[in-house]
């Protein structure tokens, strides 16, 4: 057998989004090495030590997975490359993008790993998660870790297609996945961007007390429930003092970058809230400068969920907040 460390970090674009990716790296260190649909990359996803309750923060966003150890491996057997793989760890997602044939082979020889829905709630499990390609018949790339727990950074849910009036529920179920933590019963939380209610409905679910604000109407299904309160109102006139303390913020509004971040400044001034989930969205061309000022707030990190489309998730969560999600 014969391995060696690769130089640098692979990331996996987000699909539809390659170009940003190699936009932020371009800026960033210079242009990536492209290996089929990968990218390599001597610029790291991590530009500071700190951590956010074991996660470290990145400063390149456009990707659903970052592979932290990549290596390279001549085998000359299917059952060889299995077992190099095996020999590390257990599980092990493959990101082909040719050799199918033989990556199946190498595939049916690994311990399998579920790719099906999960119910909510649901926590990303803490056993790290490899990926791993075929750069020729008898090469693999590879790496034990990577950024995200999800298989190629990807999750799906067993989704609820009756009850709620949007499918973005499903960006506020992933974000809480993977923060490990998610509104209490009685908790407060302010919904700002709500119509027609997919947040609201995600939220009120858990149980907690929903403030939800937007110029256009809420769902009437969730208007009818006690634990929500509906108010019309354009968001960024609605002061962190008129709302009071809160425990969550959760925000989905369409809006220019800038707009969001200096609302999020006030909420932060103010005190008022632990804990924030908030979608920032891009309006054509990606606001790098203002996404790399979310990221640089501490405690908080930013992403490309996988139910996130042209826009990326802010998360910042208290440090003093236990974890609530049921493991798996
Ligand atoms: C992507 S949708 C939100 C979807 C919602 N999270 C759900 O789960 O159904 C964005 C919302 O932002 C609202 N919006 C945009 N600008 C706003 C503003 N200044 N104040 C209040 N709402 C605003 C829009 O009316 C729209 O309903």
């Amino acid at each position: 057998m014969n391995t060696a460390p690769v130089k640098g970090w692979v990331y996996q674009p987000v699909p539809g989004f390659e170009s940003h990716l190699v936009q932020e790296l371009t800026e960033l260190g210079g242009a990536p090495q492209s290996y089929g649909s990968l990218y390599l990359s001597e610029t790291p996803p991590v530009i500071s030590a700190r951590a956010s309750h074991g996660v470290p923060r990145t400063m390149v966003f456009w990707h659903q997975n970052c592979w932290l150890e990549p290596f390279r491996a001549e085998f000359a057997s299917v059952s060889e490359a299995a077992s190099i793989l095996r020999d590390i760890q257990r599980n092990w997602a493959s990101a082909l993008s040719a050799h199918y044939r033989r990556g199946a082979l190498i595939t049916e020889k690994l311990p399998p790993v579920s790719t099906k829905r999960r119910p909510f709630p649901w926590r990303a499990p803490e056993s790290p998660m490899g990926a791993w390609t075929l750069l020729d018949t008898h090469t693999l790339l590879a790496s034990p870790r990577c950024t995200s727990p999800f298989p190629n950074g990807t999750i799906e849910f067993e989704e609820d297609k009756i009850h709620p009036p949007s499918r973005a529920y499903l960006k506020l179920w992933e974000a809480f996945a993977l923060i490990g933590s998610m509104p209490r019963k009685n908790e407060r939380c302010l919904d700002a961007g709500a119509s027609p209610g997919g947040w609201t409905w995600a939220l009120a679910t858990l149980g907690a007390a929903v403030t939800a604000v937007d110029r256009a109407p809420l769902d009437g299904t969730l208007l009818a429930l006690p634990t929500v309160t509906f108010l019309k109102h354009d968001v960024f006139t609605v002061k962190p003092e008129d709302i009071g303390r809160i425990d969550w913020l959760c925000c989905d509004v369409i809006c220019y970058p800038p707009r969001l971040y200096e609302w999020i400044e006030k909420w932060l001034a103010s005190g008022l809230c632990a804990n924030f989930v908030c979608t920032i969205k891009m309006q054509g061309a990606p606001d790098f400068e203002t996404t790399r000022r979310f990221a640089a707030l501490p405690e908080s990190r930013v992403l490309h969920l996988y139910h996130n489309k042209h826009e990326l998730t802010w998360l910042y969560t208290s440090s003093n907040r236990a974890n609530v999600m049921p493991n798996t």
